[in-house]
């Protein structure tokens, strides 16, 4: 019998046959697990980026409850860590201690009222290492960033003119002398009962008191309310982010309506560790990511941050559920839904595992799937994800190594006896 040749342009074979097209992504790097169209599957944000085929390290999961996204990224970060790489995560539900433990340390716990602090504004490092010591320009505007994004975020809508004029006022007039960093608590008492310095912003103090009376009653959730102990003074002294392994356990806030705003404090607490890191690679986990980008302020927050920390050598990973989860993804055109498209344009590597039917489209659109890939989204079983690296796709089996296991199980509460 003879098959009659049927001839097709690669861009038409490339849809009739997803996968089967693609070469390998990397031979070195991190394992991950089995690509199911043949071989392994390894990916390193740092080789590829220096080799350029990402221009980008950063990366996306997105998975349905349970899919596995916490353990794919579990190991990811303690090969990386056989690799020499720094790990640092943001572990909203206290499941990275096994992690940490593998590892040689213990997560950093911080409760409210509890025994450690952060200050979040700390000097984040400048654009290059080593720049920036926290007098100049550029850290002034980081921690006004970081307190516009956090007062948004209490208030839940944008700042008037001068409201954004009176964080501005009072973080000049909280920088105490000698080159240390201002807190939250010295900022909001600012901010409370301004002084001399509202003449700054051609204002009177009780005018400008008056206008920033919503702002500092939302950020005071962080320095007196129920959130008080945390970030709202100096680092403890003896505590570092600089370590090889940072692990910061915030699962005593993980039900607080106000998650968003303190993953955002840490993020900025980590923003000063870079510098230190002296450029190393860095993997920085935001697991539970949903929580601090559904807010418009705080995802911006979060992007400005994720730009300055490539320039240290950091490759950020958030983890979120579904696409809508990006600043609430908003309606096309909207500033939410350009927002949600900068993650994903600074995103190159995205990993996407189960998603409901009504997800499956918009995923397939923001990740530029075919809509072939887009209705495989609905049917992958648990630990098996679609991997969308630079434009191209592979479907990647997740497998965990002997051992591995005890980092990973979060199953654990479920089980009975
Ligand atoms: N590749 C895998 N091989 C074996 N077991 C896995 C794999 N991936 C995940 N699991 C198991 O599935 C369970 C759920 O995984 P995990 O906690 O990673 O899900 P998740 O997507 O992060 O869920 P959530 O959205 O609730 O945070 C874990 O107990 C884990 O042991
Ligand atoms: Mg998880």
């Amino acid at each position: 019998m003879r098959v009659p040749v049927h001839e097709a342009t690669t861009a038409q074979l490339g849809a009739a046959y997803p996968f089967v097209a693609n070469p390998p992504l990397a031979d070195r790097g991190v394992v991950v697990g089995q690509d199911l169209h043949g071989g392994p599957f390894l990916h390193d944000p740092f080789a590829l980026y220096r080799s350029g085929v990402l221009t980008n390290p950063n990366m996306i999961v997105l998975g349905q409850i349970g899919r596995g996204k916490s353990s794919l990224v579990k190991t990811y970060c303690y090969r990386h860590a056989a690799l020499g790489r720094r790990v640092v995560v943001l572990d909203p539900k206290g499941e990275y201690g096994p992690l940490a433990e593998a590892l040689g340390t213990r997560p950093i716990r911080l409760a409210p009222g509890g025994p450690l602090r952060l200050n979040p504004l700390e000097a984040p490092a400048g654009r290059r290492a080593g720049g920036d010591r926290g007098t100049g320009e550029e850290t002034g505007r980081r921690r006004l960033a970081l307190l516009a994004g956090l007062s948004a975020a209490a208030l839940g809508r944008a700042l008037h003119p001068v409201e954004h004029a009176a964080l501005e006022v009072a973080l000049a007039e909280a920088l105490p002398a000698g080159g240390r960093a201002p807190t939250l608590r010295r900022v909001v008492a600012e901010l409370l009962a301004p002084g001399e310095g509202a003449w700054r912003v051609g204002l009177d103090g009780g005018v400008l008191a008056e206008g920033a009376r919503e702002v500092a009653l939302g950020l005071r959730r962080l320095v007196e309310g129920e959130l008080r102990g945390m970030f709202d003074d100096a680092t403890t002294s003896g505590l570092s982010l600089a370590g090889d392994v940072v692990v910061l356990d915030l699962s005593a806030v993980y039900h607080s309506s106000a998650l968003g705003a303190l993953l955002t404090c840490a993020v900025g607490a980590l923003e000063a560790s870079w510098r230190e890191g002296g450029g190393r690679p860095t993997v920085l986990v935001v697991d539970e990511a949903w929580a601090v980008l559904d807010d418009l302020a705080v995802a911006r927050f979060l992007q400005s941050s994720w730009k300055l920390a490539r320039a240290h050598g950091v490759a950020n990973v958030a983890v979120v559920h579904r696409v809508s989860d990006l600043a609430s993804a908003g309606s096309a055109g909207s500033v939410a839904a350009k927002v949600a498209e900068g993650l994903l344009s600074d995103s190159e590597t995205l990993v996407c595992y189960g998603q409901a039917p009504a997800e499956a489209a918009l995923a397939g659109e923001a990740l530029g799937l075919t809509a072939r890939e887009a209705a495989l989204l609905t049917r992958l079983r648990r630990g098996v994800a679609l991997w969308r690296v630079a434009g191209r796709s592979y479907l990647v089996e997740h497998r965990l190594a002997p051992g591995e296991e005890a980092l990973v199980d979060t199953d654990d509460r479920l089980r009975v006896g």
